[in-house]
């Protein structure tokens, strides 16, 4: 064998020794409570991405302009999305800044995607994130719905939202008002919290 091929053969193996010392002996950390590598992260964000244009590519996209569409589509926002994405001065519910990856904020993020893929990813979910799918949840007109209130939720100002669906503060922001959930300093479960709340 010429010793191109071996070293090339070499690094395979240990490559492949690697990648199963990772699997079989649990060396990747998997808890929640700690970020992915900024690598790992990059890998899922990237393949999510290209998953999700390549599968929305086909989708025909119905008119979204209708304001009471709009409005339906924020009230099915408001019960099924809120919970873990918030909305314009409202915060998502506290277990949901357990998750890792954190759901997006949608009224920064909503931007980034076309009307075919968010349709895509609402419909289908996201695996390994806690992402739902809502297919078999929703019917097809709701879907669209959420996603006519998925555009003008960017440019929605946290009053009106609050106005509009009736919500008054959220109890996380009551709470620490009335002072209860204080517990003692600790540098290290701060720096957690941190991440936790995002
Ligand atoms: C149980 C929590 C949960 C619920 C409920 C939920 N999502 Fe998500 N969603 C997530 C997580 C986690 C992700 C993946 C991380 C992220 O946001 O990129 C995600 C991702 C997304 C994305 C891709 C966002 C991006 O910028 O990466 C969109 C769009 C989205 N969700 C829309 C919705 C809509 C619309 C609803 C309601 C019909 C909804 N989600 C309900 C947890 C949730």
């Amino acid at each position: 064998m010429k010793p191109v091929f071996a070293t090339l053969a070499g690094l395979m193996i240990a490559g492949a020794l690697a990648a199963a010392a990772v699997v079989g002996l649990g060396l990747y950390d998997i808890s929640a409570t700690d970020q992915h590598l900024q690598p790992t992260y990059r890998l899922l964000d990237a393949s999510m991405r290209s998953s999700v244009a390549r599968r929305a590519r086909s989708i025909v996209v119905p008119g979204l302009e209708d304001a009471a569409q709009r409005d339906h589509g924020m009230a099915l926002y408001d019960a099924n999305c809120v919970p873990c994405h918030g909305a314009p001065g409202v915060a998502p519910e506290p277990f949901a800044l357990g998750l890792t990856p954190a759901p997006a904020n949608l009224a920064h993020t909503a931007r980034e995607w076309s009307a075919a893929e968010l349709y895509w990813v609402v419909r289908h979910g996201i695996k390994m994130t806690g992402m739902p799918a809502w297919a078999y949840r929703l019917p097809d007109d709701d879907l669209w719905a959420i996603v006519a209130f998925l555009q003008v939720l960017p440019s929605m100002r946290p009053q009106d939202y609050r106005a509009r669906t009736g919500r008054t503060d959220p109890p996380r922001a009551r709470e620490a008002a009335e002072g209860k959930a204080r517990l003692p300093g600790d540098v290290a479960r701060g720096k957690r919290a941190i991440q936790q709340y995002a």
